[in-house]
């Protein structure tokens, strides 16, 4: 039987009826159109679903959506500032760090949150950051790259509501 859902995506009050099973990726991709959020392995597996939920990265593919009742989510349609792309963004534009692109919006989610954390991230903690998300096309070189520029970029910067707070 579906329950309603109520949550915040993306800095915008959602609510929809959902089936208990329904999976917070399939929530996002079709009933509010936010295809930005892949599906990849559906099993927790590749990391291409990443979203933020109350600002820490979640596998949306396995978790559910009824999981998120009052909390809030960032797909990769909310990393945007002030009607720019986020930093993250561009840097992964400038290093080119990205081929097909399916792996693209979980990473620079994952990378947003690393940042925000941790602004000048060690080589290994750039690594223990993005280690569940796989990219099976670009290598990791250029986006190992792309997070360096975008420390560099973000350092001294206010940090954006959309990349949310830790509700620790
Ligand atoms: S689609 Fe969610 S981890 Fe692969
Ligand atoms: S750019 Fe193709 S999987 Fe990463």
């Amino acid at each position: 039987m579906r329950q309603i859902l109520r949550l915040t995506v993306n800095g915008e009050a959602a609510e929809s009826l959902v089936a208990p099973h329904q999976s917070l990726a399939d929530f996002l991709r079709e009933d509010l159109g936010l295809t930005g959020t892949k599906h990849g392995c559906d099993l927790g597996d590749c990391g291409a679903c990443t979203v933020l939920v109350d600002g820490e990265p979640r596998l949306s593919c396995i978790t559910l959506a009824l999981e998120c009742e009052g909390r809030e989510v960032t797909t990769i349609e909310g990393v945007a500032r002030d009607g720019r792309v986020h930093p993250v963004q561009e840097a992964f534009d400038r290093c080119v760090a990205a081929q097909c692109g399916y792996c693209t919006p979980g990473l620079v989610l994952s990378c947003v949150a690393l940042l925000r954390d941790n602004p000048s991230p060690s080589e290994a903690q750039i690594r223990a950051g993005l280690s569940g998300n796989i990219c099976r096309c670009t290598g990791y070189t250029k986006i190992m790259d792309a997070v360096r520029e975008a420390a560099v970029e973000l350092a001294g910067q206010a940090p954006s509501p959309a990349e949310g707070s830790r509700r620790d």
